[in-house]
């Protein structure tokens, strides 16, 4: 279980910065200061009372108030102590036991049973503390093994997504070259059709590599688990940028940038990120020439950074569709493509910690946003 790191306690305001044993002693202090002054009021009184010789009578009626006094005085002293004792032992002590106890919770022991049983208020207070614990503590166990589940059928998918693609490979691309050998040696016995029949299938296998590839590409993110190392993002884009020239070339596109920080990722998935986010760009141009900028902006602790074209633009009902894995919008033949890019970076992203979406405001063109963090001890 993780267990965070105990917060400091909020600093109290006001009078209620002095802890309450603290009160009780500035009232006991008083009381006794009261108390004495009292109590020299009273014999400095009586001694002059006697020194002006009162009659018999009176200094009898004198002697017994004497008596009364201190027995009042003794009195009071008595409940002075008592409740001194009272506060102490009845209220100080277990409000010091149930701080203990919470404090041995929240520092990470979180099957430590909360109570006291004395006084009444305090010991109902204890058990409905203990019962959120309880409660709070077995949800938290149900999360995590639910999250523990999750983790562990993910990796198996993972695993089976990347022994499928991997082991599927090789047969197709024995069906690939033996279809093209076949139009190769005996394409002029054929007929027309024959020909047709074969470059279907010479299309279907090729797509179906290109799917496969992506789809390896899909699952290595996350189960090879990429070194991250300090990157830098604006190397990256080199990289993609050098992958893209040709496309780039072709569509006489224009990419500018702005300077980009380092960020902790992994060099590889953060080039596969550009690459495909930029190619996207490219592809999905309108009439004019493709014009794409990166851009990075800080937003906390976190570099966001954004992709934004001047081509045809995703309307915004589709902002989340276009994320899921196959899913295009648009056929084959007019923009080619197998559906796992946007996908791709969304895994790689959330891998490094980021987000990854599709500015709904960005205006002509497309905006995609994602957040990488920052290395650590920035900012
Ligand atoms: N820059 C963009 N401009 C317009 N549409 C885009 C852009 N990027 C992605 N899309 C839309 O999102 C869909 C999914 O993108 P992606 O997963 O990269 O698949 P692919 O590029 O193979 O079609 C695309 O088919 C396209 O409809
Ligand atoms: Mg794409």
């Amino acid at each position: 279980m993780s267990i965070h790191p105990l917060p400091p306690p909020k600093a109290p305001t006001g009078l209620g910065r002095l802890p309450v044993a603290q009160w009780f002693v500035l009232l006991g202090v008083l009381a006794a200061v009261t108390f004495v002054a009292g109590v020299v009021i009273v014999l400095t009184m009586s001694t002059q009372a006697a020194a002006l010789n009162p009659s018999p009578d009176l200094a009898a009626h004198l002697s017994r108030l004497n008596a009364a006094l201190i027995v009042v005085f003794a009195l009071l002293l008595g409940l002075g102590v008592g409740l001194v004792a009272t506060v102490r032992y009845a209220v100080l002590k277990p409000i010091d036991q149930l701080t203990a106890q919470v404090r041995t919770v929240a520092g990470g022991d979180f099957d430590h049973d909360l109570h006291v049983d004395r006084p009444a208020e305090l010991a109902e207070l204890s058990s409905h503390i203990d019962s959120m614990r309880a409660r709070i503590v077995s949800a938290w166990r149900v999360a995590t093994d639910q999250a523990e589940e999750l983790r562990r059928s993910n990796g198996e998918l993972e695993q089976f997504a990347y022994v499928a693609s991997h082991d599927l490979q090789e047969p197709l691309r024995k069906v690939a070259s033996f279809t093209q050998m076949l139009e190769q040696r005996y394409g002029p016995q054929l007929d027309e059709r024959a020909r047709q029949y074969i470059h279907f299938a010479v299309d279907g296998a090729k797509r179906m590599q290109l799917l496969i590839n992506d789809l390896l590409d899909f699952s290595r993110v996350g189960r090879v688990t990429g070194e991250r190392s300090v990157v830098d993002s604006g190397a990256a884009l080199d990289r993609a940028l050098e992958n893209l020239s040709a496309t780039i070339e072709d569509a006489e596109a224009t990419v500018t940038r702005d300077e980009l920080p380092p960020v902790s990722g992994n060099e590889l998935q953060l080039t596969q990120l550009f690459q495909n986010l930029i190619e996207n760009a490219v592809k999905f141009r309108s009439e004019a020439p493709p014009r794409v900028h990166i851009g990075v902006r800080r937003d906390g602790d976190m570099w966001e950074f954004s992709c934004s074209d001047n081509g045809i633009g995703v309307e915004p009902k589709y902002a989340d569709r276009i994320f899921l894995i196959f899913q295009r919008l648009h056929p084959r033949d007019v923009y080619p493509g197998t559906g796992i890019g946007l996908a791709l970076c969304r895994k790689i992203v959330e891998y490094h910690g980021g987000q990854l979406w599709l500015d709904g405001e960005g205006g002509d063109g497309a905006t995609f946003r994602w957040t990488l963090p920052m290395v650590g001890g920035e900012g």
